[in-house]
């Protein structure tokens, strides 16, 4: 007797078997992308509203990014940094101009930079600020996500980030987000820094009372603290502003960046921050063998001149705006709240309708992809391509997904 299974089930068993189970993903198999679609295996289109966790900021095989991909794949890929490349210098000048900054230190992974700036952070507490060896502490938030490193989940508050992960990095101290008299408490003389996401992402699109990140601001320069801004997930035009801190008007001590940062196309991040602070590392003390190629530094150049423009972030502001509004008029119908800035929105669910995951199934079956983080949270986080009609065939979709679960 022959089984007849379709493309999708055949994809996915093959990933069960052979890929390691660490992520729960939906049952939808990507094909081929453009803008804000995802077309599966099977033929079928879904309106992209994650857009890999911020990574596709500039829609799905944007078209400037692609064509430099293109023309680097044809020039070099790869040297390491055992040797120069042409490249890398016209990236880091680039993007330390969008930081406001002097320098970058180019890593691969959004983790790989977090550590990158852990480790940085250290370093100029032992030689500019003068803390004894072994003593330096690193302050944190409570509920953060700054990725999945042993050193990183070290100060996690998510115990499925933990479990089975031990022994951990000592050297961390977590406060709540959004309490600036928490955080001035927990500062000492052996503090080198502070380290925040400026909006929660996985938390669920935390915004913090607008005075927190002034008051952060300001406490680590009175006590002479490096401020690490994580805008992985919330930078590059993501939140309507080139970094979220700008809403604030705060600029840290240090921005890390990832996602975006690669087009969509290639892993790749950053550390950015003044001499000073970056001077601290010499030969053979960091590195990575990806870090800074060719092609991730090609791709970097683009978006940041993509950044540079300004479009992205109006845009991001505008649709944003729109995207807010439409997803509030459903509060009292399955809504409970709405967060977020931009084109960043996390929404409760009425708990007692579904759980985040089964309206991520829901919507999916309705051809519009969202991702839920903790509980009855789903977060809606679309390329910025996005248009104001799309939106609102999204936001009736999962009206009609709400109605369908018994709101
Ligand atoms: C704020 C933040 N920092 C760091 C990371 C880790 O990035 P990566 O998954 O590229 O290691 C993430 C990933 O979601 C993130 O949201």
């Amino acid at each position: 007797m022959t089984v007849l299974v379709d493309a999708t089930e055949a994809a996915i068993a093959l990933v069960e078997r052979h890929a390691a189970h660490n992520y729960s993903p939906l049952p939808v198999v990507a094909a081929s992308a453009e803008g804000a679609w995802i077309t599966d295996i099977d033929g079928r289109r879904y309106l992209d509203c994650l857009a890999a966790y911020s990574a596709v900021n500039f829609g799905h095989r944007n078209p400037e990014i692609t064509a430099t991909a293109h023309a680097q794949l044809d020039a070099v890929t790869l040297v390491s940094r055992a040797f120069h490349s042409d490249r890398l210098g016209p990236f880091c000048t680039a993007l330390a101009e969008l930081c406001g900054k002097d320098m970058v230190l180019p890593m691969n992974s959004g983790a790989e930079a977090v550590e990158s700036g852990l480790k940085v952070a250290r370093k100029w507490g032992a030689e500019v600020k003068g803390v004894p060896a072994g003593r330096a502490n690193i302050i944190v938030a409570d509920n953060n996500f700054h990725g999945r490193t042993i050193s990183i989940v070290s100060f996690s508050s998510d115990p499925v980030a933990r479990r089975g992960f031990g022994p951990f990095t000592p050297g961390f101290r977590s406060v709540p987000f959004g309490d600036a008299a928490a955080l001035a408490q927990a500062i000492d003389d052996d503090t080198v820094a502070v380290l925040l996401e400026p909006i929660q992402g996985e938390a669920g699109i935390i915004v913090p009372p607008d005075d927190y990140l002034p008051a952060v601001r300001a406490l680590c320069a009175e006590h002479n603290v490096l401020m690490i801004a994580d805008e992985i997930q919330s930078g590059l035009a993501r939140t309507g502003y080139t970094f979220a801190c700008d809403h604030w008007g705060v600029v840290p001590d240090i921005y890390l960046l990832g996602k975006a940062l690669g087009g969509g196309v290639v892993p790749l991040s950053a550390v950015v921050a003044d001499r000073e602070i970056l001077g601290v590392l010499h030969p053979g003390e960091h590195g990575s063998t990806f870090g800074g190629n060719p092609l991730a530094a090609a791709i970097g150049s683009t978006v940041v001149s993509l950044v540079a423009r300004g479009e992205f972030q109006s845009r991001s502001a505008e649709m944003g705006a729109h995207l807010h509004q439409r997803l509030v008029e459903l509060t009292g119908d399955g809504v409970v709240a709405v967060r977020g800035l931009g084109l960043w929105a996390g929404v409760d669910i009425d708990p007692a309708l579904a759980t985040g995951k089964e309206m991520s199934s829901r919507l999916a079956e309705r051809g519009v992809l969202v991702k839920d983080t903790h509980g009855a949270t789903l977060r809606f986080a679309p390329p910025l391509v996005i248009t104001a009609q799309e939106i609102d065939w999204a936001v009736h979709q999962f009206a009609v997904a709400l109605r369908e679960a018994g709101s």
